[in-house]
């Protein structure tokens, strides 16, 4: 058996990213903690984005965090609905923030929640859509954001799997109330470990700015907003007036130099992984695995490798390959495939309860990514396919 030696992400960090940050290390006194480069960051990606405001965390999962804590205040309590097939850190977000999570369907084109499934579970009670555009796909339709807005329900965005993906030419992670950004190593973008919040509504932004800082009022940038609250708490120390109870998911400046490295190559990688991606498409056998994925606007850090039918036996050779070959791959998507079969559901999800979600289903049992990567070369992906369709 040819051993490929693929592994799920690789070269992610550059010597030039590490040569930026040896030459900022080198000058007197560089500053660590969040500063300067943490705020260019920031504006570098919201033009990027094409979104007002962005603030960096120090992860995907804390993005989450913050992003549903701000929903709650100015939502309050109630329903969301998540797709089953996603990070946990979604479904726990909804949870730490008194939310109850209400899972829909996804789509099997493009692993997102599936549109009318979703319209389908909206009720008085929901607060808001937390759609996760999984492995590079857009889940965005018309009919979605139509019917949101009509309804005047919030949709959030995270885009942890999808920096630069795209819904009618405009970036995913703009359309959304909030939407949320991770970069950690395995993804487009890596600061080491790193997130961001992105948002076009000025009060969430400030409200933003606090929650990843301890809830201090001192965060908030608008000067007229914390004479406000000076006012209004005459017995506190302007400098130490915490207006949330809330957390410390601060970055880094050193993240922040490795973040906008990064973002000077992210398109021209974008591009070669959605080449990569049509290559394997093509490579792979359409009679043994899936191809049918709607394309459009979508840019894939992972390739997407999903049995036509359920084959418990093809499951088993198509993973001894793949271990045998040295292609590191992960069963389940993403996340580990369905979120509802977790054991931290199990006092929100009745036993047995997932089965009514086929489309998830049949990715848990019998989908995988594997790595899709800038430098990977079209003969290596012929290699990879190789492999696969002749296990
Ligand atoms: C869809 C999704 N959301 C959130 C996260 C959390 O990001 P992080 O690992 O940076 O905490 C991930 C991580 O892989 C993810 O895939």
């Amino acid at each position: 058996m040819m051993s490929l030696n693929h592994p799920l992400m690789i070269n992610n960090i550059t010597r030039s990213d590490l040569d930026e940050l040896i030459s900022y290390l080198s000058k007197p006194n560089p500053r660590l903690t969040q500063g300067s480069n943490v705020k260019a960051f920031e504006k570098e990606w919201s033009e990027w984005l094409g979104v007002k405001y962005s603030v960096f965390v120090n992860s995907g999962s804390s993005a989450n965090l913050i992003t549903l804590a701000v929903l709650e205040k100015l939502y309050g309590k109630g329903e969301i609905i998540v797709p089953p097939l996603t990070w946990v850190s979604d479904i726990a977000a909804c949870i730490h923030n008194g939310f109850d999570p209400v899972f829909a369907d996804i789509n099997p084109r493009n692993l997102c929640l599936d549109t009318a499934n979703t319209i389908g579970q909206i009720n008085s009670r929901t607060r808001a859509v937390f759609i996760t555009h999984a492995q590079g796909f857009n889940g965005l339709t018309d009919r979605l954001l139509t019917e949101l807005s009509e309804r005047n329900i919030p949709l959030i965005e995270d885009v942890c799997e999808a920096h630069g993906a795209t819904f009618k030419g405009r970036r995913l992670g703009s359309f959304g109330l909030m939407s949320n950004f991770s970069f950690y190593y395995a993804h487009h973008l890596s600061t080491i470990e790193g997130g961001m919040v992105c948002t076009n509504n000025e009060e969430i932004y400030e409200m933003l700015r606090m929650f990843r800082s301890h809830g201090l009022v001192r965060e908030v940038t608008n000067s007229q907003v914390q004479e406000e609250y000076s006012k209004d708490n005459s017995s506190l120390n302007s400098e130490f007036i915490f207006a949330f109870p809330a957390y410390n998911v601060r970055n880094t400046e050193l993240g922040a130099i490795i973040g906008m490295n990064q973002l000077k190559r992210l398109d021209i990688d974008n591009e070669k992984r959605i080449q990569n991606n049509l290559v394997f498409l093509k490579c792979l056998d359409g009679e043994r695995f899936r191809k049918e994925y709607e394309l459009e606007g979508s840019c894939n850090y992972a390739f997407n490798l999903v049995l036509r039918e359920p084959d418990l036996k093809l499951r088993d050779r198509l993973e001894d390959a793949m271990r045998e070959s040295k292609i590191e791959f992960r069963r389940g998507s993403a996340g580990g495939g369905n979120q509802m079969r977790q054991p931290y559901l199990s006092s929100v999800v009745a036993e047995g309860a997932w089965e009514q979600f086929p489309e998830v289903e049949h990715i848990h049992h019998y989908g995988w990514y594997v790595g899709n990567y800038p430098d990977l070369g079209s003969q290596s992906i012929v290699e990879l396919c190789n492999i696969l369709n002749n296990a």
